[in-house]
């Protein structure tokens, strides 16, 4: 049980007899901003009041003398205008380490009534490299994910690869002209990349099949000589969404290596989707979709076209065939979120996408929510992120130019993390194996953290040395300190496991052990705030503010040397759940620790 919910469960009753709204005023507990004035500040008295018509400071009186969980705290004091300042009981704080440290779950507790979400993350367009914005999605909808889950809600990941889109006509249309076989053996995707830019030129340049395949005797026969390749294209792509045999076998065998290439990726992440049901799943559905939203009057025909208008949103109308007849994205969204309303009865769909797809989001929400009243029920939150930039303040290109490939990036941060290693005076004695494992951990983990950290809505910053600064809010910053904490064992000859079941005697006596103790009992307190709006930031923010708490408790209470046996007891089990809670708040972020760097 954290401070926070403690308080508002004592709160809750008193406030309760004051006012009908007792719930929205119970969200005014917070830490307090200065140890001055108490560990924890209630601040409701003074709005309060003013709903009721009395003196703020009579109002903040009235709950203080109704306070009884003296167990928790002494009566709140009220200062100011009518703040109510709190101050823990040691022996309150005492107990809590005690409790956490033979806890797993560090004292967070499952919530009561687990919520069934499904998380749609990553979802690269396949046959095209991924990107740095494939790790945001990536790295934000896995930290979800793995926090969700850990406070005890029933969480379905689900990568909506993109493997249908209209870059596979381009891609089928190339590969029969343009392939060049060894490159394809060598490297598949990056060969496939090559053509679909290739023929994405041609298209740009409006080009004729005839101009594109040059004096090329099929080129010249062929009565599609003078087609423009985009018309070409479009052809293949449609060939393949209404069946065409060859081509599907060909999309199939170009999805293989695709897989190949993507699961790369996810494993050198450590990430692992539940499903894997991309765009191409639902092809069988769409058909009767969009039949059936014209038969409801839903969906009208405009132009050839069939659309849907929710005004309310936008002018332009959501577009669910185009005049060809092709299918797209949105309708492919519309009976991917029937199929997940159907098999796993969702109360919450989330979309960790980039924020230049907030329109489409809004369009695809409000057309499911008016094919079924019952599908207010369902939470859709598209949770949006900004772009990564160069430090040129454009989207972040390698110098060629390219959008950066993910692989790439994977590898230059293990490189760079490979400094770390090389100035790590722990790591001297390692193997070069294990030296490079610490380097993968750090490389990796300050990619994820960087994204993670950001404000997701903010575009930021990409650079390696700054996510790989030992000090400032980085994983490398949150690894160390880990390590650090944890040789403190090492160098005390101390079993941690014997020492976590020995029951030690728990005595607080510095402000500083205080502080750190509060800060401990605060990460039920940051993993729901995490979720509560999507953003994984609250907990680096928490972290890090961890950190920090440690670093001062740690410059003013010697361990190994404390005073007494008892103090050095204490502050073992101070050191061990830092470590922990730490160890733990990264692992929910998707980053490993190492014990030493
Ligand atoms: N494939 C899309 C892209 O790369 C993202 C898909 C997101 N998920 C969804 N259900 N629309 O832009």
């Amino acid at each position: 049980m954290s401070i926070q919910s403690e308080l508002i469960r004592s709160f809750r009753p008193i406030l309760q007899s004051l006012t009908p709204e007792a719930e929205s005023y119970l969200g005014m507990i917070r830490r307090a901003g200065d140890d001055k004035f108490g560990d924890y500040q209630a601040n409701f008295a003074m709005p309060l009041a003013k709903k009721l018509g009395k003196k703020p400071r009579d109002v903040a009186e009235e709950i203080a003398n109704a306070w009884t969980n003296f167990d928790l705290c002494p009566k709140p004091e009220v200062a100011g205008p009518g703040f109510l300042n709190i101050r823990i009981n040691n022996a309150w704080l005492e107990k809590s380490v005690q409790t956490q440290l033979t806890d797993e779950r560090l004292s967070v507790p499952a919530v009561e009534k687990p919520r069934t979400i499904v998380i749609d993350y990553s979802a690269p367009n396949v046959a095209k490299p991924m990107h740095v914005g494939h790790i945001r999605s990536t790295s934000i909808g896995d930290a979800l994910y793995k926090i969700l889950k850990f406070l005890g809600h029933n969480v379905i990941s689900d990568n909506h690869l993109g493997d249908w889109g209209t870059q596979f006509g381009m891609i089928i249309w190339g590969y029969r002209r343009f392939l060049n076989p060894e490159a394809y053996q060598a490297n598949p995707v990056a060969e496939l990349t090559r053509i679909y830019r290739l023929v994405r030129q041609l298209v740009d340049e409006k080009k004729t099949v005839k101009e594109a395949v040059g004096s090329r005797q099929e080129a010249v026969d062929s009565p599609d000589g003078d087609l423009l390749v985009g018309d070409a294209v479009l052809m293949e792509t449609s060939k393949l969404h209404h069946g065409d045999e060859e081509n599907i076998a060909l999309w199939k065998q170009i999805m293989q290596s695709c897989y190949k290439e993507i699961d790369k990726v996810y494993s050198r992440l450590k990430v692992r989707f539940d499903y894997t049901l991309g765009e191409s799943s639902y092809q069988p559905q769409l058909e009767p979709l969009v039949e059936s939203m014209i038969a409801s009057g839903l969906a009208q025909v405009s132009e050839g076209a069939v659309v849907v208008f929710n005004p309310e949103i936008s002018e332009a109308p959501f577009l669910i065939r185009k005049r060809d007849g092709a299918f797209i994205y949105g309708t492919t969204d519309l009976a991917t979120l029937e199929y997940r309303k159907a098999h796993f009865h969702p109360d919450a769909v989330l979309y960790v996408v980039d924020s230049r797809q907030a329109l489409h989001f809004q369009q695809l929400f409000r057309t499911w929510r008016r094919m079924d009243p019952a599908n207010e029920n369902v939470e859709l939150k598209h949770v949006s992120f900004g772009t990564v930039m160069g430090d040129d303040g454009k989207p972040f290109k390698t110098r060629s130019g390219d959008t950066v490939g993910l692989e790439s990036l994977l590898d230059e941060a293990e490189s760079a993390a490979w400094k770390v290693v090389e100035q790590s005076q722990a790591c001297q004695s390692m193997t070069e194996e294990q030296r490079r494992d610490v380097a993968r951990k750090v490389g990796i983990g300050a990619l994820k953290y960087a994204d993670l950290s950001q404000n997701r809505d903010s575009d930021y910053v990409f650079s390696y040395e700054k996510m790989l600064a030992m000090n400032g809010n980085t994983a490398t910053y949150m690894q160390y300190a880990y390590a650090r904490v944890r040789s403190i064992f090492d160098k005390g000859g101390i079993d941690v496991e014997a020492f976590r079941n020995s029951n030690p005697a728990i005595v607080l006596t510095q402000p500083a052990e205080r502080a750190l103790v509060i800060e401990l009992s605060r990460f039920e307190e940051a993993l729901l705030s995490a979720v509560s709006d999507y953003r994984p930031n609250q907990l680096t923010s928490y972290l890090f503010e961890l950190a920090a708490r440690y670093s001062t408790f740690f410059e003013r209470c010697p361990v190994l040397k404390a005073e007494s046996e008892e103090a050095k007891t204490t502050r073992l089990a101070l050191c061990d759940l830092t470590a922990r809670t730490i160890q733990k708040g990264l692992e929910l972020l998707g980053i490993e620790t190492v014990e030493r760097m």
